[in-house]
């Protein structure tokens, strides 16, 4: 039998204060969770938060490469994932067996992996980063370095537009970003002339071109509150206009596609965030030594001002 909403949060809230727990959200997560969590954020901010709050007891509420970097930085807490089966698409596209021949194979070059990948591949990485924080990691890294960017080919491929950098692609993508198209965009500007189109940088070159901006999650949650537009279409995970509706009561927003939608990020429940809290679900646990060694380009990354 489905229980009610507001009374698991309440049994959530209760358990949370009995078990000291720090709940963190990322914004894609279902609103009843945001709602409930701690802190939500982007990648960044909840690497950031994870690494300042060394709780003893972290319930990540978001998909397994976010709760690893969780564990990562905050190497002494209790990370836990709700659903242990909220993965990252994309994470997977990079296995750590081919970055390692391929690192072996360009000795010579720079290896950036996109935070959406695994710890063993950010083990194997010269630097990591954020949709938040790309611009400045590639800016940090000589202009005459050759540089390989994975997994998101999509990502790379805006900020060699952006910046003017060639890379190398890895040939990973978003499916959920990677399946926006531009008729969307003509549509959804058509019926609604006023409003300013907001993209994730996961999505295609053409699609970033045809916005108005590509943010990060949490970029876009900023830009929406400081902006002047009253509406907007939003072309990234739906679960975000939860908080831009919340924070923005004045003003309106519109999925850009109904279907963008992360199944993995909406795996997580009220239901698996209560029993997460009750010990039931799986902690994560890393090998130490790919902990210290995935620690070193996170660092680096959040080391740059
Ligand atoms: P943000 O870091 O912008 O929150 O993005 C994470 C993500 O998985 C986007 O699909
Ligand atoms: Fe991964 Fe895409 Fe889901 Fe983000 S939206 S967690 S990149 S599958």
């Amino acid at each position: 039998m489905k229980r009610d909403p507001a009374e698991l949060q309440k049994e959530i809230l209760a358990l949370k204060e009995q078990t000291g727990a720090t709940i963190l959200a990322h914004n894609y997560v279902d609103g009843a969770i945001q709602d409930i969590a701690d802190f939500c954020g982007d990648s960044l901010e909840l690497s950031v938060k994870a690494k300042k709050y060394q709780a003893d007891l972290i319930v990540f509420c978001g998909v397994r490469f976010m709760a690893e970097t969780a564990k990562i930085l905050s190497p002494d807490s209790r990370v836990i994932l709700p659903n242990s089966t909220a993965g990252c698409p994309m994470a997977d596209m990079a296995q750590v067996d081919e970055v390692r021949k391929y690192r072996k194979e360009h000795p010579d070059e720079v290896l950036v992996a996109y935070v959406n990948s695994t710890a063993a591949v950010k083990a194997q990485v010269d630097w990591c980063c954020t949709s938040g924080n790309v611009e400045r990691v590639l800016n940090a890294i000589p202009a005459d370095a050759k540089i390989m960017f994975l997994p998101d080919r999509n990502l790379g491929a805006n900020m060699t537009a952006k910046l003017g950098r060639p890379m190398s692609l890895w040939s990973g993508c978003c499916p959920v970003h990677d399946r926006i198209t531009l008729e969307s965009i003509r549509e959804a500007r058509a019926a609604h002339p006023d409003a300013e189109v907001l993209v994730h940088p996961e999505c295609r070159p053409m699609i970033v071109e045809a916005a108005d901006a590509a943010l990060s999650t949490g970029g876009m949650l900023r830009h929406v509150s400081e902006s002047l537009f009253r509406e907007f279409i939003i072309g990234t995970e739906l679960g975000i206009i939860h908080r831009m509706m919340r924070e923005n009561p004045d003003k309106v927003f519109h999925p850009l596609l109904p279907q963008v939608v992360c199944p993995d990020m909406k795996k997580i429940t009220l239901e698996n965030v209560l029993a997460a809290l009750q010990g039931k679900c799986e902690e994560i646990v890393l090998d130490p030594e790919i902990m210290d060694a995935a620690r070193k380009p996170i660092e680096r990354m959040l080391a740059l001002k």
